[in-house]
């Protein structure tokens, strides 16, 4: 079966959403794995986002990330990639679909960095790379 990456982000957790989150999951039909919460250094970070690398965005996104505690899951189902991304909705949490986790929970706050409650692998690729960065023991 597939296997997904799901991280609350810094401002899920500081707004008390890692609840609400899980409960979307579970509710949705997949299966927790593993989880883990601290906070990420700099360097799974860098690797984390390695693909956005040199883009301005991100050292504000990277020092976001550090600001605090995520929780990070390890999430199983048949599909659960493709159906965690649609539970989560567009990146852009102001026009984010109703209905999403981004798009009930999350907005703009004027600040420099997309604060969007969760991040989700999106690919069978990304999700092995970024497993084993989060979960190096699995
Ligand atoms: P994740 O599930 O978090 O990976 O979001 P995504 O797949 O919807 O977006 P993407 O991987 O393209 O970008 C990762 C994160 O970088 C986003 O969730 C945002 O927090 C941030 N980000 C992406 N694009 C921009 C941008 O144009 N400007 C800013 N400030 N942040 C961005
Ligand atoms: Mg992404």
């Amino acid at each position: 079966v597939q296997r997904t990456l799901v991280l609350v982000k810094p401002d899920g957790v500081a707004r008390g959403l890692i609840g609400e989150v899980l409960r979307r999951i579970e509710a949705k039909g997949y299966t927790l794995v593993a989880v883990d919460l601290h906070t990420a250094d700099d360097s799974l970070l860098a690797e984390h986002y390695a693909e956005h690398a040199g883009k301005p965005f991100v050292q504000p996104l990277i020092d976001f990330m550090g600001s605090g505690p995520t929780f990070a899951a390890v999430v199983e189902g048949h599909r659960v990639i493709e159906g965690f991304r649609s539970l989560a909705g567009a990146t852009d949490p102001t026009t984010a679909a109703p209905g999403t986790i981004r798009g009930d929970l999350a907005r703009d706050w004027g600040r420099n960095v997309i604060e969007n409650i969760v991040h989700g692998s999106d690919s069978p690729a990304s999700a092995q790379r970024e497993i084993a960065l989060w979960f190096p023991a699995l």
